[in-house]
Parts: C-alpha cells; sequence; structure tokens
C-alpha cells in the first residue's frame, strides 16, 4: 500500500513539475557554489542536482569560491594573511597557497561531475566540464595607502568562450582565480566573478548558495521573495552589524548588481538542505529566497480606493452576462477579498477568493484580464497568487463557476465538479439560472 502511496506521489510530483522543467530547459543559470557549501554532507546531493540539470538541458556555468579551504592551506602552513573590506590581502606566499587550494578543489569537483556509478544519480549522466581562463583580472593595487598584492577584480569575461562552451552542452567550472594581460595571477571575491559571468551572459538566473534557507527576517522566518531595494536594506543592516563575512551578504550583494544589470532573477538557498536547489526550481513555493528585478506592475489586495478601476474592468463583462453583477455596494464590503493587477496605476486584471473555512474550500470569482492584456499569462500568474493566499489561509482546494471560461480552467488543472460538491453555504446560492459549471482544484 504504501508502495502504491509513494508511486502515485512520485507521479504527481513528476507531473507537476513539466512545466518547469520546460521553461527551464536550454535556460542559462550560472551557480555561486561557496566553499562552505564543499565542506558539507549534502554536497554529494547538490552535485548529483546539478548533473540532473544539466541532463534536462540547462546550460549551467560553476562558480567555486574556496575561502574554507584557503584557510586551512594557509593555517596548516602557519601563514596569515590579512582581510580588508572583506577582501584577503594576497602576498607572495598567501598566493602559493591559494593556487594549491584552488588546484584542489577545483580536481575534486571534477571528479565529483564525473561520477557515474550504478544505482547513483549520476549513472549514464556523462558530463562533460571545462576549466578554462574566461576571466581577464586586474590588480586592486593600493587603496588607502594598503597594497592589496595579489588581490584583484575581475577585468573582463570572454563571453564568446563561455557560450562556445554551454553550446557544447558542457558544464564551465570556474575559480576565484583570474589572469592578467601580463600573465599574473590574481585572488578574486567569487560573487564578484559568477555576478559578472551572469551579467555578460545575461543568465537567466544567478543562483546562490548559504547555510540558512535564505533570507530570514528578524523573528527567523524565511522570506520568500525580495525587490532589490529590499535586499539592500538587508545588506545595510547586515554591514552595520559587522558581518561582512557573511556568505549571505556578499550574495546579495551580487544579486543585486546582477539584478541592476539585467539578470532579472536571482535565488539564495541552503547548502544544508537536501534537494534544496530541485525544490526551488521546480516547485511552486520554492525553497528559499528570490531575488526580483521589480516591475511596475504588481499583484496586490484591492483597496477601496480601486473600487472605480475595477468597475470600470469588470462591468463591459457583466453587461455581456460573462460575469454576475455585482453593485458597487457590494465590491466596497467585499473589497478585502480581490486581488488585482495594476500598472502603472491601472487596475489591468483581478480575482476574487471567497473562503469556506469549514470546508477548507474557496472560490475563485471574478478572473478578470484586460482585454488589451490578454494572453500574456497574466491570468495564471493571477490564480497561482490566490491559490498561495488560500493555502495560507488552510484551505485544500479552489473552485469556480464559470460559464464561458470552461476550458481555461480544464487546461490548468480544474476538473469538473458537482453542485453538491460546494459548501453548503454556497450551493443555496447556486443560480440554476445561470447554470454554471462548477470547476475544482485541489492545490495541496
Ligand atoms: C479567462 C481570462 C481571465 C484569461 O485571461 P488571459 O490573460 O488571456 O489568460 P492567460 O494569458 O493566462 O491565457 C491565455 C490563453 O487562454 C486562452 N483563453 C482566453 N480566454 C479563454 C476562455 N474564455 N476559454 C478558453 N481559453 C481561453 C487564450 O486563447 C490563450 O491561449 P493560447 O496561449 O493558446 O493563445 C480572460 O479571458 C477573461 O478575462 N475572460 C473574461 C472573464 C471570465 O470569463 N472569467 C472567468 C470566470 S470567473
Amino acid at each position: 500500500m504504501e508502495v502504491v502511496q509513494d508511486s502515485a506521489q512520485l507521479v504527481n510530483w513528476f507531473r507537476s513539475s513539466a512545466p518547469y522543467i520546460n521553461a527551464h530547459r536550454h535556460k542559462t543559470f550560472v551557480l555561486m557554489l561557496g566553499g562552505e557549501a564543499l565542506e558539507t554532507d549534502n554536497f554529494q546531493h547538490i552535485i548529483n542536482d546539478i548533473a540532473l540539470l544539466n541532463s534536462l538541458g540547462v546550460k549551467l556555468v560553476l562558480v567555486h569560491g574556496v575561502r574554507p579551504q584557503i584557510q586551512k592551506q594557509l593555517d596548516q602552513h602557519g601563514h596569515k594573511s590579512a582581510f580588508k573590506n572583506d577582501i584577503r590581502i594576497t602576498d607572495e606566499k598567501s598566493l602559493v597557497l591559494i593556487k594549491q587550494a584552488v588546484g584542489a578543489v577545483q580536481i575534486e569537483l571534477q571528479a565529483r561531475l564525473s561520477m557515474g556509478l550504478a544505482n547513483s544519480p549520476m549513472q549514464g549522466a556523462s558530463i562533460r566540464t571545462v576549466v578554462s581562463n574566461v576571466v581577464t583580472a586586474q590588480p586592486i593595487g593600493i587603496k588607502d595607502g594598503v597594497d592589496y598584492c595579489h588581490a584583484g577584480k575581475v577585468r573582463r569575461i570572454d563571453v564568446e568562450g563561455l557560450k562556445i562552451h554551454l553550446d557544447m552542452g558542457a558544464i564551465p567550472v570556474i575559480s576565484p582565480l583570474g589572469y592578467s594581460v601580463t600573465g599574473e595571477v590574481f585572488n578574486l571575491l567569487a560573487e564578484e566573478v559568477a555576478t559578472q559571468v551572469a551579467i555578460g551572459l545575461q543568465a537567466d538566473k544567478l543562483i546562490g548558495f548559504c547555510s540558512k534557507t535564505g533570507v530570514l527576517d528578524e523573528s527567523g522566518k524565511l522570506i520568500s521573495e525580495l525587490l532589490p531595494e529590499q535586499a539592500q536594506q538587508h545588506v545595510d543592516v547586515m554591514a552595520k552589524r559587522d558581518q561582512e563575512a557573511s556568505g549571505t551578504l556578499r550574495f546579495l550583494r551580487a544579486a543585486i548588481a546582477a539584478c541592476k544589470a539585467g539578470v532579472t532573477r536571482s535565488h539564495l538557498i541552503s547548502y544544508y538542505q537536501e534537494g534544496a536547489l530541485l525544490k526551488e526550481l521546480f516547485t511552486r513555493d520554492g525553497s528559499g529566497t528570490q531575488i526580483v528585478k521589480e516591475s511596475s506592475e504588481r499583484i496586490r489586495t484591492a483597496t477601496i480606493d480601486d473600487i472605480g478601476g475595477l468597475l470600470e474592468l469588470i462591468e463591459p463583462l457583466e453587461k455581456q452576462g460573462v460575469l454576475v453583477k455585482r453593485s458597487r455596494e457590494l465590491l466596497e464590503n467585499e473589497i478585502h477579498h480581490f486581488q488585482i493587477v495594476e500598472l502603472d496605476g491601472m487596475v489591468i486584471g483581478c480575482a476574487a477568493l471567497y473562503p469556506f473555512k469549514d470546508e477548507k474550500m474557496g472560490e475563485l470569482a471574478c478572473l478578470v484580464s484586460h482585454p488589451k492584456y490578454r494572453s500574456s499569462g497574466r491570468a495564471d500568474n493571477l490564480v497561482l497568487h490566490v491559490e498561495r493566499k488560500a493555502r495560507e489561509l488552510g484551505l485544500d482546494a479552489i473552485f469556480v463557476l464559470t460559464t464561458q471560461s470552461i476550458h481555461w480552467f480544464r487546461e490548468r488543472g480544474f476538473n469538473f465538479a458537482d453542485i453538491s460538491d460546494l459548501p453548503s453555504a454556497r450551493k443555496e446560492l447556486y443560480n440554476l439560472k445561470r447554470n454554471s459549471k462548477v470547476l475544482l482544484r485541489k492545490i495541496r
């Protein structure tokens, strides 16, 4: 019985992942894997998941850090190096040891990505990796009288070279060492390398790993989405608290810079949590924090000030009989049930959620997309948003009564249901004359 349940769950999970698999195919993701991640028990799982993404046709670039490994190497040789503004001042001796640490990490990564043991997730993966000189560096030089020696910054990325490797289906593995035109080696910030690679490639995503599940609020709760300005506030607070060495801080800075330069979505996930990468990419709720570029369009709960805009949107459809008539008074009373899509101050979409808490069901009603803005996935986004709200309210299913958009809902996984399936309060209000179809979708 258990096995049947498990396999049913697997089939459901696999099917629900299909839209994400299609969406991610041929997309370019830059993964920023800090050296700390390599030291965890979960590291092999991360490698397995990277291999899986590669098999699903995602173009991946792996930028890795080496901080703890470098520190270990320096400690073992009794060599100390100072930090200034979270940058290691890299003298000759440090550089020799850093090269050793980077070499060891690169070899370890390549070895792991080359695995193909039978009965393991890597069986048949056959991944090609490429280590190359795509990062050109220059010295930081002397700042405030401090000579950073071999600590450097990114001068340019050989984007064409990277694209050739990606088009071959290979995973470029990039270390935080860059080479100058004069033939010298420079120690760089891995986050800066990842950011510049993502910007150069105009990657679809920059993904980083940290010790928490993502960015947490003051009460320790995961924040699932941040706009760059909100991310900046977290950076400012962390910097004030002297948390410069935090990987989260460094990644947030990287994500903000990437976002400003056209990489519209970055993700910060845990390197401890098994499957965090897959959960983030293949489930609706994700596992970590997304940093997304602000658009002037947003979905939000309607307020009394939106009634004019809402009426403009729904009245033509009421006149056509597509929607049931709602008076201004009714809208005023029910306004808190409405979610709207606002674009440049205009209401261009709406949907209402009426919860029936006893039955753990919610009615999705009055889903409208402005005729000028249709067929752009906005209604889909609204339904997803309403679903999220419904889950927050502890509901298990949403239903809709429709006369003209039956197929729209059917295509989105709503199934025919009966009037008797409706919550009793809603059953009583069912208008037999309208003869609407009842469609229902489980949301858990
Ligand atoms: C249903 C509705 C919200 C969809 O809005 P939208 O922004 O076009 O939706 P999306 O962009 O997410 O989806 C577009 C797809 O749905 C299809 N579609 C749009 N309206 C449809 C309908 N009534 N029936 C079936 N399919 C429909 C489009 O042809 C398009 O398909 P395509 O991608 O193959 O070209 C919009 O048509 C609408 O406002 N209808 C009037 C109000 C209504 O009937 N609401 C539902 C009852 S509450």
